[in-house]
């Protein structure tokens, strides 16, 4: 469970209780049953107003899928998502088109999530003219409004997206998102595809805009360095469970899950005197898991007999810190990893 720490009357924004998800995958032959990827395998969280939650994992830890089952784009397989107080998978088609407004995303690829024949004025309106008929002129202004506020101008919104570099067009993306004025903003690998040098500035511009709008983000990346810049919690996902969770300090000072250890390994911290710089995303396969035992055994360097015969439930190892390993405290008494 990922708890943001907050007043015992305090309604979380986003409450995420038990998510499973299952895909079928299509049959190999006639003979073979079909298979099943277990894309989620129980993830709780929540997130209060104005705060925000990092989610990092290799490839395939499901994060995607974790921004998509929040985002109501599917239906899980089990558990619930509710954006305050409401479960968005239990409204009927209408109410969940208009609670949209209170919750946008920003996806990873701003070539690709932009359409080649739409005007930015066009593409930065469609989540407000999805919600309803509104003048022209009025629009306009909107669409304006938020075209300074991610820092481009008036003018750019008679353009289309391939008059703009891939940091403007993540600009124009965030535009889209901030036009029905969100209270949340889920961003899959928002900077990841975006040279290093524009990174910087589209982290810099999530981080005034939250602390203009008091926006909440779910920021989902392979690279721990980015979710340290801008969350005030981190959770770390392993083959769709989280394996730790906790602050940024928690987890770059004393981390307690071996995986999370390996991830600090390969980006040093900036704040902690390393140079943040980019790694491609770790293309760790994903493995399968055996029915029994840590699904990180087969990786660990601690691995003994008891975590290859008994799953690790996630535990408290500290205040608001969690992590989902029989040997944390261990883990927590090394000395920092490489990069933290
Ligand atoms: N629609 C789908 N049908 C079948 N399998 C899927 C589907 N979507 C995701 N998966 C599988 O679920 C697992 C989690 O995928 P997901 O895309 O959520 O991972 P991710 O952490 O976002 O990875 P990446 O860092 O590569 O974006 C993977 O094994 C993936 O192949
Ligand atoms: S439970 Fe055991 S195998 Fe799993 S991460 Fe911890 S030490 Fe490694
Ligand atoms: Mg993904």
């Amino acid at each position: 469970m990922l708890q943001q720490t907050s007043s015992p009357a305090e309604l979380p924004l986003l409450d995420v209780k038990d998510l499973v998800q299952r895909y079928t995958l299509p049959r190999e032959s006639m003979f073979k049953p079909a298979g099943q990827v277990h894309a989620l395998n129980g993830v709780t969280a929540r997130v209060m107003a104005g705060r925000s939650l990092g989610v990092v994992g290799e490839s395939g830890s499901g994060k995607s899928t974790f921004a998509r089952l929040v985002m109501a784009l599917e239906q899980p397989s089990s558990g619930s998502v509710s954006l305050m107080g409401r479960d968005l998978n239990r409204m009927p088609a209408g109410e969940l088109r208009r609670a949209r407004r209170d919750f946008q995303m920003v996806f990873q690829d701003p070539y690709g999530s932009l359409d080649p024949r739409q005007t930015i004025a066009r593409i930065v309106a469609e989540p407000l003219t999805a919600l309803g008929r509104m003048d022209r002129a009025t629009l306009r202004g909107r669409v304006a409004g938020v075209l300074r506020q991610v820092g481009l101008r008036d003018a750019d919104m008679d353009k289309f997206p391939h008059e703009f570099s891939g940091g403007q067009r993540q600009r124009i993306a965030i535009a889209r998102a901030l036009i029905t004025q969100p209270k949340l903003i889920v961003a899959d690998e928002p900077v990841s595809a975006l040279d290093v040098s524009v990174q910087a500035q589209v982290l810099n511009l999530l981080q005034d805009l939250q602390d203009q709008f008091g926006l909440s983000y779910i920021l989902i990346s392979h690279d721990l360095a980015v979710v340290d810049y801008l969350c005030d919690e981190i959770a770390v996902m392993y083959l769709g469970r989280i394996v730790e969770q906790g602050s940024p300090e928690d987890l770059f000072a004393h981390c307690a899950h071996p995986y999370t250890r390996a991830l600090l390994e390969a980006v040093p911290r900036a704040s902690a005197g390393g140079t943040r710089r980019r790694r491609g995303a770790q293309s760790i396969a994903s493995q399968s898991t055996g029915a029994t035992g840590c699904a990180y055994a087969s990786r660990c360097p601690l691995a003994d007999q008891y975590c290859r015969d008994t799953a690790p439930a996630l535990r408290n190892v500290g205040t608001a810190h969690l992590a989902a390993c029989h040997h944390a405290e261990a883990v927590m008494a090394l000395p920092p990893a490489a990069g933290g």
